[in-house]
């Protein structure tokens, strides 16, 4: 099945944008809030799925201590490049990099007591497959844990940016790119996707956060990171400001 989306975290420089003006922003935030759904012990492994410049693995081996195992995989070599070059705490967990696609995770079955994805699994191309192969690694006893945006909430940021973006003169640079919807999930449509993957106990929560930024130049340095600039670049002025400050995120985690 090709991975088709998924190459737009690949191209260009959207893995070092996407540190440099997503992450402490957005995701780190985030990370924090699912890495404490997790409850994760001193000592666990833990493998995070689709983990980008790798907030998550780095929370998780800082939760997990010198003796526990953190593994952080992604499709894309970039984004762990980015990953890779983060300074590591000596009381944190080491961590490897692994490079394959959610939906072919390269590790044996059990071999983690978590693992986590956040902000992932609405951009592979076999939602219910690569599930399937978070339950397949993670242990009978384990857990995991995904976040996803929420499609029933307002997508804060990303729906003015990508209106910003069209109106710049952008054209889609694949299908449905400016459509927010296409990266979110319903609630209808996680829990099918779960009962298929067939968790022995499911939590689905929705989770709002405010993220706030400084002004609208930093806010809209954000079309840099996004996955959308790979398709266009040099096309939006570095200020394509969207105003949306502050905005408020939804998502949805479950375990
Ligand atoms: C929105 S980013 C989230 C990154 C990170 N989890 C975070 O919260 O900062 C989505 C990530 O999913 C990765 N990705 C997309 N498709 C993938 C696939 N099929 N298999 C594995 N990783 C994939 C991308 O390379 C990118 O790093």
């Amino acid at each position: 099945m090709s991975e088709g989306r998924s190459q737009g975290f690949t191209a260009g420089s959207v893995p070092e944008a996407y540190d440099r003006f997503m992450a402490p922003q957005l995701f780190e935030p985030w990370a924090r809030e699912l890495v404490g759904r997790a409850k994760l012990r001193r000592g666990s492994s833990v493998l995070d799925v689709a983990s980008g410049p790798g907030a998550v693995a780095r929370l998780a081996a800082a939760a997990v201590g010198p003796d526990g195992r953190v593994v952080a995989s992604d499709i894309s070599p970039a984004m762990l490049a980015v990953a890779a070059a983060q300074s590591i705490d000596p009381a944190w967990a080491p961590i490897d990099f692994l490079e394959c696609s959610a939906t072919a995770i390269n590790a044996a079955e059990g071999s983690f007591d978590a693992v986590l994805c956040q902000q992932g699994l609405q951009f592979f191309p076999d939602r219910g497959g690569s599930l399937q192969e978070m339950c397949r690694v993670a242990r009978n006893d384990g857990v995991v844990v995904v976040s996803t945006w929420a499609s029933e909430r307002p997508l804060g940021l990303f729906g003015p940016m990508t209106e910003v973006l069209q109106e710049a003169g952008m054209e889609e640079p694949y299908p449905r790119a400016f459509d927010p919807q296409s990266y979110s999930l319903g609630a209808d449509e996680l829990r099918r996707l779960l009962s298929e993957a067939r968790l022995q106990e499911l939590i689905v929560e929705t989770v709002e956060l405010d993220a706030v930024w400084r002004n609208p130049r930093r806010c809209g340095r954000h079309a840099h990171g996004n996955a959308l600039w790979a398709g266009y670049p040099g096309a939006v002025r570095r200020d394509a400001g969207t105003s949306a400050c502050p905005v408020r995120r939804s998502t949805r985690t479950f375990a």
